[in-house]
Order: C-alpha cells, then structure tokens, then sequence
C-alpha cells in the first residue's frame, strides 16, 4: 500500500515540507520530505492544521462487490494457482519465467526491462501454473503491489551474486501485506562468486525464515540461465499451491483484474485480464474499470483465438470503448445495457474524481502564491 508523501501532503495542505516533519517529529515520529505516511500519519497532520480529510478512493479501487453473487459451495470447483514472480531489477525474473515456458521474452525485451506485467499460463505434470511476471524497476512499484494483491503466490528472485536489494524488500513486504505463501528462489547460482548460503542468511533477515532453519518459507537455489533446479521450483509451488486448496466458480459471470491495456492500431482497445472466477465467453457484455463493451475477440497467452476462459486463465480481449488501466476490475453483466449502465457511471464517478484532484491542485497553485 502506497502513501502519500510528506512533500505530496504538505502541497495539498499548502504547508512547507519542514513544518510537516516538525509536526511529526513532535508527536515523536522522524520522517524525511520523501517518507511516505500512514493513514493516521496524515490524520494527525489534518487535525494539526484544522482540515479535514478524507481520502480519495480511485475507481480502479472500487469493487463491484455490491453487484457480486457468493458462489454456492456445490459449484466450486479446483483452479490454478496464481504465481507472480517478483524481485530487483535484472535478478532474473524474466529469465525465469522464459525458461519455464521455454519462449524467449527476456531477449525480445526492449533494453532487457520488463515494461510491463506479463502473464503466461503453463503446464507442469498435466496441471496448470498461472504466472504473472513483473518488472523490478523502482518506478513500478503500484505493479507490484497489484501483482501481490491479485496473487496466490509470490516467487521472490534474489541474485546469488547481489543479494538483497531495495525492490527485493519492497516486494517482501508487498508479499507480507497481501498474506500469501512466498517462495524463495535464489537465482544466478552458476556464477562465480555465487553464495546462496549468505543470500539466504540476507533473506531470512527479511523475516523469511527458511523451512530448513525451522521456519516455513522454502528456498530453491536455482540458474534461470542454465534451466538449474528449476524442477525443484516447480515442484515446490505445486505443493504450496496443493495446500492452498484453491477453487473457483466456472458457472458463474467472470470478474477479476487488468495486468495491462493498451491501443492497438488495428483492433482497438486492447487489455490483457486475469479471470479471477468464473467464465470468461466472447461476446459477454463487460464492464472494465470506468470503460465497458462487448468482448469481441478473445486470445489466449499464445495468441490463439478462443471461445471461452475459465478461472486463473489470463486472456486478452478486445471490443472496449477505452483503454483501462492495470489493476482496473472487471467484470461480466447479464446485458449490455447493464454494462453500459455501470460502466457509463463510473466513467462519470471518474471524471469527477480527475475534476476534483484538478481542483485540489489549483488551490496548492493559490497557496504557493500567498
Ligand atoms: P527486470 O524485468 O528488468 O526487473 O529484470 P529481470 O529480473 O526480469 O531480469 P532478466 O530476466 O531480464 O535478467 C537480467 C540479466 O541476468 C540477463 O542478462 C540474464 O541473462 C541474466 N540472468 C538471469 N538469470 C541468470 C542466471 O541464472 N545466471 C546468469 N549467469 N545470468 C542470469
Ligand atoms: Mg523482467
């Protein structure tokens, strides 16, 4: 979770920055101008300076769930698990991901980077793995936390020659605020110099206790590079998987989250979901973040066309009127003209939102004036 800075939150309340930290530090809290706050953090600062406060909900935030049906136990059936793998930049993830599905993304990369969150379904044994990848770069940071949010498991790729860096702790404590199972791979374990020993001594200082020290997070050395223990690996998220016994409802209308969307020249808007329950069908009227349509095409991870998707599927879709944003939710409705009805409403409830933190931003502009 995300919070506003002490420099974001002294523009909006037209302080300085110091006296935000002077505050603080007298109700005995240290934070510099780039520290993010708590929701009770910038509480405190509101009823210091008589404001009140009140925090924006983004739409991509706000669930259909007044519109959700509880699925009847007896329609519950076992699904995939979703695993996303998370970590530093260039600590492999990618790699990792492609040596599983035996593709090349790592290579067809711009720079090498991941720009955006893939997702990729796999087969192990006969059984299906649903994998998120996500980019390491510090400037992704909402992908992460989305990533986890959206998780069963998270993979946490730790390079054996560079140990634990700043986006291996966020994504830790991405994975510990989200509650799932966290696996440990240390990754690059061919290279000279490799020492999963002491990466392993950094990362249980995270407060990842390995299963052969006594705690219950496994670790697996790995080389993504030259495909070693990656058997190990797969083999471990079975098993946590397994335990998780995870199920869904594949009778019912779909719903689940955006990983990426994008306009394509020729099809349009295009977004790639992650079906979180229920069955996703072409030509289901749909309602996407603060967009809504009609699924028109429907494509699996290898970009075959098809007909329908089940729970943990990821596919991408088009036939929206906009493109939405990752982390936006989905979800199916009977008619279009239902679809349309919500998503025209939270299309306005967005517009709003914009309307208002435009306005919020003139009145910094009044106050730096003054
Ligand atoms: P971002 O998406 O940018 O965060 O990086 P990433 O974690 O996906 O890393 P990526 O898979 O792109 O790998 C970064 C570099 O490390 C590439 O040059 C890989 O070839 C190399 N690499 C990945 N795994 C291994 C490994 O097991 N051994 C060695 N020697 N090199 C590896
Ligand atoms: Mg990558």
């Amino acid at each position: 979770e995300e919070g506003i800075t002490v420099d974001e939150l002294s523009q909006k309340i037209g302080q300085t920055p110091a006296n935000v930290i002077k505050v603080l530090f007298m109700l005995g809290t240290m934070v510099t101008i780039n520290s993010s706050l708590n929701d009770e953090q910038v509480e405190l600062i509101c009823m210091e300076y008589g404001l009140e406060c009140k925090k924006v909900v983004p739409v991509s935030e706000v669930n259909f769930e007044d519109l959700e049906v509880v699925d009847d136990p007896k329609d519950l059936v076992p699904r995939p698990p979703v695993i996303t793998i998370m970590g530093h930049v260039d600590h492999g993830k990618t790699t990792l991901l492609d040596h599983i599905r035996k593709s090349r993304v790592a290579e067809g990369e711009f720079g090498g980077i991941t720009q955006h969150i893939g997702a990729y379904q796999v087969s192990v044994k006969g059984k299906k793995i649903t994998f998120l990848d996500t980019p390491g770069h510090e400037a992704f940071t909402a992908m992460r936390a989305r990533g986890a949010m959206i998780t069963d498991i998270v993979i946490i790729v730790v390079a054996a020659d560079d140990g634990v860096m700043p986006q291996t702790r966020e994504a830790v404590d991405h994975a510990l605020a989200a509650n799932v199972p966290i696996i440990v791979a240390i990754n690059k374990i061919d290279k000279p110099g490799a020492d999963p020993q002491r990466i392993m001594t950094e990362v249980s200082e995270l407060g990842l206790m390995p299963e052969e020290w006594g705690g219950d997070v496994p670790y697996v050395n790995i080389s993504a590079k030259k495909g070693i223990g990656i058997d190990e690996l797969l083999e471990t998220v079975t098993v946590v998987a397994e335990l998780a016994e995870l199920k869904a409802n594949p009778k019912r209308m779909a719903y689940g989250s955006v990983i990426e969307g994008r306009l394509d020249k020729g099809r349009g808007p295009v977004a790639t979901l992650l079906i979180q329950n229920g069955t996703l069908r072409s030509g289901n009227p749909i309602v996407v973040g603060a967009t809504y349509g009609r699924v028109r095409q429907l494509v699996d991870d290898r970009g075959r066309e098809i007909k329908s998707a089940g729970p943990a599927t990821p596919v991408e879709i088009t036939g929206l009127n906009d493109v939405p944003e990752a982390g936006d939710k989905f979800m199916v409705f009977e008619t279009e003209r239902e679809a349309r009805h919500v998503g025209e409403e939270r299309a306005q409830k967005k517009i709003e939102e914009e309307r208002n933190s435009t306005s919020a931003m003139s009145l910094d502009d009044l106050f730096s004036q003054m």
